[in-house]
């Protein structure tokens, strides 16, 4: 941890909230917050500088794109966001260019980082970055369904009234509205969902498996109605993929990663499970999918390739 810098590009809502928490965690000793808006992201950085008083020591300054040299991680924020009702695949024409210069202009300076993509539609700028910078698959990835598998175990943990963080279960395939759940792997410590629902005598039926599934995929929609973007819960996801990165944590986190024939998919990037450490993505794990969920897979992998296609016609 002793050198460690990470750096940020956009400083919009979802970059500094990131920068924030990242700032309070303790895992960096730099964070440099880069912006085509300069006086943003200085503004940004002046102001998370003036919380570190209160928790590990981090620098934390405004910079260019040339700034990025020497990070372990460049995080991508930049881009224009949905509005409301818009979805996700929508912004992929707007945010590929600005993708091209950033990518190009980070890989003068930083050629041995990982990139870690959240700017939407995140699966096929993931997929777009891959091909761009030339990168092996593992150093190019994209914080993918980390935050719907999260909203998914709050849901889940509401419902059963125990700790989210003993409910192992995933959101997989697109972040956005072909995502699914895996319901046949969702757990609560070692008992299936539904095992634990009916021992402690709670309804736990088709009908609620939807409805969860359902506010999980609407819940970007829902909280951008209400408030004109999500910012918190992302940026805590990235916070959470960084410090298995910087920690080198080997941890097991829904990330989008380019598919190597897994479940008949391939040359496309989709959230699995898969092991996260210092050199990025290591391996995907397999999942065993009932055959709804196989069909949702391949349905996603469709739905990601068709944004790539509409820009390269
Ligand atoms: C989210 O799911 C908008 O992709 C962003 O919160």
């Amino acid at each position: 941890m002793q050198d460690t810098k990470i750096a940020i590009i956009g400083a919009g809502r979802v970059g500094s909230t990131f920068a924030y928490t990242l700032a309070t965690s303790g895992l960096a000793r730099e964070i440099v917050l880069i912006d085509a808006d300069s006086a943003r992201a200085e503004g940004e950085a002046m102001d998370i500088a003036h919380a570190v008083p209160f928790h590990r020591p981090v620098v934390v300054r405004p910079g260019a794109i040339d700034d990025a040299q020497g990070a372990l991680v460049t995080v991508l924020t930049a881009g224009a966001a949905q509005r409301p009702g818009e979805a996700r695949t929508a912004l992929f024409q707007r945010n590929v260019e600005m993708l091209r210069d950033v990518l190009q202009g980070v890989m003068d300076v930083n050629p041995e980082g990982l990139f870690l993509m959240t700017t939407n539609p995140v699966d096929a700028l993931t997929y777009v970055a891959l091909r761009l910078t030339g990168l092996p698959p593992g150093r190019v990835f994209g914080s993918g369904t980390v935050l719907d598998s999260a909203r998914l175990r709050a849901e889940l943990a509401g419902h059963c009234a125990v700790d989210a963080r003993n409910v192992h279960a995933y959101v997989l395939g697109e972040h956005g509205d072909s995502e699914f759940v895996a319901w046949s792997t969702a757990s609560l410590g070692n008992v299936p969902i539904p095992d634990y629902c009916s021992l402690a005598g709670m309804v736990f039926s088709r009908t609620e498996m939807d409805a969860i599934e359902q506010r999980v995929r609407r819940a970007a929609y829902e909280i951008i109605q209400r408030k004109g973007a999500t910012n918190f819960a992302i940026a805590t996801s990235l916070t959470r993929i960084v410090e298995a990165i910087v920690r080198d944590d080997a941890s097991v986190l829904t990330v989008s990663t380019l598919l190597h024939g897994e479940y008949g998919i391939s040359d496309v990037c989709l959230s699995l499970p898969a092991i996260v450490g210092r050199h990025g993505v290591t391996r995907t794990l397999p999942v065993s999918l009932a055959p709804e969920e196989l069909s949702a897979m391949q349905r996603s992998a469709e739905a990601i390739r068709g944004v790539i296609a509409d820009v390269a016609d």
